[in-house]
């Protein structure tokens, strides 16, 4: 038997399509290995948001090339939003002339082809779509769990935020038919489903058949009867409706949490990025969102050292995260993207004041957490258990509604399961508690 591995970088998307690479690879008979290196078939892929990423896996890469002298039908892949990028696919041309297949974010169903073609012809195989085209139903797809699910509702992204090279790399907005989704959705349910997360990089602006909404493709989803919570990601403040907002007061199975990026907490900073939004409209959000539910977990995505940004610029964004008070926040460096509008700002911020402003916000936004994570002691939460916790074996880890890391001591049959908590300890990143 021919087995495969695969490495996935970046976002939930690439997760998510990693699984239908794995799903697609299980029908042509492969078995998938968690160890590369007794692979024969290995691919990579890759995220472009930040040049860490970037970083990471040329360096993956460097390890491919041992596999490969090892075995000599050894076929080493590599895909996802890096390959999107002319100057990256020309590197990989180049410098590692072993690689034997290279494809994008637009053509993934293409990848059994592309393998056969290469076992056949010997001949690698370079294969790139400037954009997506139909949306193609019904791939294979091999989840990681069987209790939570990804389920895409769109692809692509029409906002270019200055900063952000996805635009670039995952083309246009095309949502999915609304048919689809609650059928995949069934379907997942049927086999033991329980939570499912939408994936857009935008949702809120979600355009399916006959004017279904977001909001309404919440509402239909959430009759689906057996699923028991529904999350979403990501959300853009502009885009955010009224009516989604209403959701969360008569949709049930939506939990408890919100994912809103506010990159930052400047309005001229806001400006420049092109996020259409103000600080007084974000704040102003949070408080209809803390309306409907008081207790709503919420966190957001903060990029700092943006071209330009001052220090008064930058305690904006502080003051704002003592403000909202965020149970979580994904803080981020500014990176130069190439091809993107604020690569070419000439006042980029040195890097050792994005650093110390950077190792300053991680400080206000670990406080604000710790203090929102303490308001839980003595709670009961529900928790639903993913593992048991990497660290103790002895102890179960999940997450609660308010997507709160839950510890606990219980047995392996509650895996998969939501079970009731009751919080005893709090830190920083998780809370500790025992079953009820
Ligand atoms: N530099 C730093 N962070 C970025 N993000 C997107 N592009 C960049 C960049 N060039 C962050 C944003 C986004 C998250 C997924 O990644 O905060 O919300
Ligand atoms: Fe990037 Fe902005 Fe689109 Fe999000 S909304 S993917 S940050 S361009």
């Amino acid at each position: 038997m021919n087995k495969f591995h695969i490495q996935t970088l970046g976002c939930q998307m690439n997760e998510r399509d990693s699984e239908t690479l794995a799903g697609m690879l299980l029908e042509l008979g492969y078995i998938q290995s968690d160890n590369k290196e007794e692979a024969d078939v290995a691919i990579i892929n890759t995220c472009s948001v930040r040049d860490n990423a970037d970083k990471r896996f040329f360096g993956m890469l460097g390890q491919l090339k041992r596999l490969k002298n090892k075995n000599k039908n050894f076929i080493a892949c590599v895909c996802g939003c890096m390959m999107q990028q002319q100057h990256i696919v020309d590197e990989v041309k180049q410098k590692y002339p072993w690689v034997d297949i290279i494809f994008g974010t637009h053509n993934i169903h293409k990848f059994p082809e592309l393998l056969e073609n290469v076992i056949s012809q010997r001949e690698r195989q370079i294969d790139i779509w400037d954009d997506g085209g139909d949306i193609i139903e019904n791939l294979p797809a091999d989840r990681l769990y069987e209790h939570k699910a990804f389920v895409n509702i769109m692809f692509g992204c029409n906002n270019f935020c200055t900063y952000c090279i996805v635009p670039y790399t995952r083309g246009r907005e095309r949502s999915r038919s609304p048919e689809a989704i609650v059928k995949e959705v069934e379907s997942l349910v049927a086999s033991g489903t329980k939570e499912i997360t939408l994936l857009g990089q935008n949702v809120n602006s979600y355009k399916g058949e006959g004017d279904v909404n977001f909001a309404k493709l919440i509402t239909m989803l959430n009759e689906v009867e057996g699923l028991e919570r529904i999350r979403f990601m990501t959300s853009h403040p502009k885009d955010l409706s009224d009516e989604l907002i209403e959701a969360f007061a008569t949709c049930d199975k939506l939990s408890n949490y919100f994912h809103l990026p506010v990159q930052s907490g400047n309005n001229e900073i806001l400006k420049k990025m092109n996020r259409h939004y103000t600080k007084e409209a974000y704040l102003e959000l949070i408080n209809k969102l803390r309306g409907v539910r008081k207790d709503i977990g919420i966190s957001t995505d903060i990029i700092v050292g943006f071209p330009g940004e001052t220090e008064e610029q930058f305690e904006d964004t502080l003051n704002l995260v003592k403000e909202v008070q965020f149970d979580s926040a994904f803080t981020f460096i500014y990176s130069v993207r190439k091809g993107t509008p604020a690569e070419k700002y000439t006042d980029q911020v040195p890097e050792e004041v994005k650093h110390e402003r950077f190792n300053r916000l991680v400080e206000a936004v670990n406080e604000s957490s710790a203090k929102n994570n303490e308001k839980f002691v003595g709670r009961i939460v529900q928790v639903l258990v993913d593992d048991f916790s990497k660290n103790n074996r002895e102890m179960l880890t999940g997450r609660s509604s308010e997507n709160k890391i839950v510890n606990f001591k219980g047995n392996s049959d509650l895996i998969g399961k939501i079970v009731e908590v009751k919080v005893i300890s709090s830190n920083t990143f998780s809370l500790t508690g025992e079953l009820v």
